[in-house]
């Protein structure tokens, strides 16, 4: 385990103090429960399964198909395995933006059937009302500005956001507003460095940066492009740290080979 064994369960609590004593947060995307137990046993401060389920697992171009139901049940087994960590549920496209109370509902589900310890979605002062009705029901909320994948087609594509002087002051009001309406922390996706600092050091509540610099009160990282699983395309903010499919690859053609030439299985693996 990482250097932050000392802490028994993260909370939300824990998360502001790191920011508070200046030690950073790590995060992860995770799908399954082996996968949560190994980031869990390592150390990892917080798990999101995030949406990114639908290119990640599901085999879709974006996340826009994946349902309550899909959220639901990879996040289950997340939460069994995570003795430690935080685990948060990214809420799916259509699931909050209906209405202030389908939005609550759905939340709440995350809580009661997948035994999640939060909640995460996406955008600013659109999104005030829902996030303040979620939070003031005791529902710890994670918010996320920036590239906001969900809204992909209005963005016009996957690019950085906030890099002229209108969109960057939008985005600081954003992440104040969010902090206002009771978010515990935000993600901040595809932002200038320099602008998510400037952001993290005007709010009290941590961020989170994924292709946002190293002044982010933390970071996360998609599982499947961390560990080289996913090879079709690699975003500029990513960093392999293992290369699985590789691994995978050779594993299942000697797989393949043994089984051709009879020497799987041995007398070892024999009854
Ligand atoms: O869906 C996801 O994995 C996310 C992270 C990239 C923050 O939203």
């Amino acid at each position: 385990m990482s250097k932050q064994e000392k802490i028994n369960k993260i909370t939300t609590s824990a998360v502001l103090k790191m920011k508070t004593d200046g030690e950073k947060i790590s995060m992860l995307t995770a799908y399954d429960y082996s996968t949560a137990a190994v980031m869990d046993e390592a150390g990892i401060d917080i798990i999101l399964i995030g949406d990114s389920l639908g290119m990640a697992i599901l085999g879709y171009d974006s996340t826009l198909p994946v349902t309550m139901e899909d959220m639901l049940h990879h996040t289950k087994p997340v939460s069994r395995a995570a003795k430690r960590a935080m685990v948060i549920g990214d809420m799916p496209f259509m699931s909050y933006q209906v209405s202030t109370e389908e939005a609550l509902r759905n939340a709440g589900r995350f809580m009661k059937e997948a035994e999640a310890h939060g909640v995460k979605l996406e955008g600013g002062r659109e999104v005030a009302e829902v996030v303040m009705k979620i939070t003031s029901s005791g529902i710890p909320l994670m918010g996320h500005l920036g590239l906001t994948p969900q809204s992909v087609h209005q963005l016009g594509g996957y690019k950085v956001q906030g890099k002229d002087d209108k969109t960057a002051k939008k985005m600081m009001e954003d992440a104040r507003i969010l902090e206002e309406a009771g978010a515990f922390s935000i993600v901040l996706e595809c932002v200038p460095a320099t602008l998510a600092g400037e952001i993290s050091r005007s709010l009290t509540i941590p961020t989170i940066g994924i292709g946002a610099g190293v002044e982010c009160d933390g970071q996360v990282l998609v599982v499947n492009d961390m560990l080289g699983m996913f090879e079709k395309f690699t975003p500029k903010f990513v960093k392999k740290y293992a290369k699985l499919n590789i691994d995978m690859r050779a594993a299942v053609e000697q797989y393949i080979d043994e089984v051709k030439d009879r020497k799987f299985p041995g007398e070892e693996h024999s009854f």
